[in-house]
């Protein structure tokens, strides 16, 4: 078992360069199964998630080749089996994005259960719908999805809510589909509009028309691409919270401001501070007390929800009562309590509070909070629960006075590369530890 030692109460300073996202990587590698031809991505980051979608691309017939270290040809000549087999089961959200890659070349496919962070239930029912409408048979029998389809049809889908994998579902389904797919109600995150972008290049035609709608005029084929994979913004947040709540001053290289707006407006409001440089973003704090704030999760343009568990350790650090309201995950505040050992004072509600009522209302789930700060936080022993949850241990324990042991960090390496380089580089006192 690997576990991180961190020292705190250091200030982080200096510079660390981000690579692609964790979630575009696993979704451009899954576009190449769209051709026969070989494609190639750039900017690929050392993570879990990437390795694991090359492993389940590599079982049906993938090759992948390491043009340099984050350099990848990948092609599927052939498709060699319509499964993905069941050791692949409970991982990542991936697999489901594979189904109508898999009966654009095969006709059949059949993918093993879900995983990803416990952050609520995850249904995949919009996807499951979508295909459903494009013309696919999908059934769940001895826990897979199976989906067949001879062709799969234009159609126009409105999606319940706005979500990023089930538009990402549609999207690979239907750029070689027969005829016209609306896509209504559609998620337009960055990581979206970048799948586009690769769709594109392979020869799609995708229009992103007003008020979240998605015009899909299928096409008989798709071709090679090559493609610069996009910054992962989530780290960029993540790494920024760390120099803000540790009163340093670091330059994050590669970092979009585009995909950033809610994010950088929510670090000066609570008085935190960046300058958009050439090659990236640098944060800093004026060394006065941050302030509290409101803050309301949601879907893109707003803040996002995987920046919210880094910024609640801000919050812990600002001089007042924070209010967070999150809306877009049932459950993602499981770190919390491990927090409050650390000395953080903060509170779960199951009501929407501060801002509107959400679809969470009256439904039990406890999805907005309270931060009292500021607090003065402690170095203790703690298991990571999730992704996004783990990178806000390590940046509590990187505020917190004395020593603090991070277990779990498998969960963390599935989406952030480098993290003990990185901290070190900056100034952090970090030990990986193998037991
Ligand atoms: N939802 C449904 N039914 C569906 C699909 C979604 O009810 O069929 C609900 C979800 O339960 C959730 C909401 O819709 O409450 C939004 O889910 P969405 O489908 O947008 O999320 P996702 O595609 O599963 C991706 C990222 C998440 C990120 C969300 C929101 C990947 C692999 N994951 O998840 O990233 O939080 O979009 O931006 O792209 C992370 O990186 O830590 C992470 C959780």
């Amino acid at each position: 078992m690997t576990y991180y030692k961190i020292r705190g109460a250091q200030p982080l300073s200096g510079s660390i360069k981000v690579g692609g996202a964790k979630n575009t990587l696993p979704k451009n590698i899954v576009a190449s199964l769209l051709t026969d031809e070989p494609c190639i991505i750039s900017n690929v980051s050392n993570i879990g998630d990437v390795t694991v979608t090359l492993d389940m691309l590599s079982s049906i017939g993938t090759e992948v080749e390491w043009l340099d270290h984050s350099t990848m040809r990948i092609s599927t000549p052939k498709v060699t089996s319509h499964i993905i087999n069941s050791q692949f089961s409970g991982i990542n959200r991936i697999p489901i994005l594979m189904l109508g890659p898999l009966l654009h070349r095969f006709g059949m496919a059949e993918i093993p259960l879900l995983g990803g962070c416990k952050i609520g239930p995850r249904p995949i029912n919009f996807h499951i719908d979508a295909l459903k409408l494009l013309g696919a048979e999908v059934e769940i029998i001895d826990g897979k999805y199976r989906a067949r389809a001879s062709k799969l049809q234009g159609t126009t889908i409105s999606l319940p809510f706005p979500s990023v994998g089930a538009t990402e579902t549609i999207l690979l389904s239907a750029s070689l589909a027969e005829g016209t797919t609306v896509i209504k109600n559609a998620a337009i995150e960055p990581e979206v509009i970048d799948l586009i972008a690769v769709l594109q290049k392979m020869g799609a035609i995708i229009d992103v028309d007003v008020d979240r709608t998605i015009i899909i005029d299928g096409v008989k084929r798709l071709r090679s691409f090559k493609h610069h994979a996009l910054t992962d913004r989530i780290e960029v947040a993540s790494w920024a919270c760390a120099a803000i709540a540790t009163h340093g001053d670091i330059v994050v290289e590669n970092s979009d401001q585009l995909g950033m707006m809610a994010f950088l407006n929510i670090i000066r409001k609570i008085g935190g501070e960046y300058e958009v440089l050439e090659n990236g973003i640098r944060f800093f704090s004026r060394g006065d007390c941050l302030n509290p704030i409101f803050l309301e999760t949601d879907v893109h343009p707003g803040f996002m929800t995987d920046w919210q568990q880094p910024f609640v350790i801000l919050m812990t650090q600002a001089q007042g009562l924070s209010v967070l309201h999150e809306t877009v995950y049932e459950d993602r505040f499981g770190y919390i309590n491990e927090l409050r050992r650390m000395g953080a004072e903060i509170q779960v509600y199951q009501q929407c509070l501060g801002g509107k009522p959400c679809r969470f209302l009256h439904r039990n789930y406890p999805h907005s909070c309270v931060v009292k700060g500021q607090t003065a936080l402690k170095g203790i022993e703690m298991t990571i629960p999730d992704l996004r949850a783990g990178f806000s241990y390590i940046i509590a324990a990187l505020v917190a006075s004395g020593e603090s042991i991070i277990k779990g960090v498998y969960y963390i390496e599935r989406g952030y590369d480098s993290i003990p380089e990185k901290a070190r580089s900056l100034g952090a006192h970090i030990e990986v530890v193998e037991e």
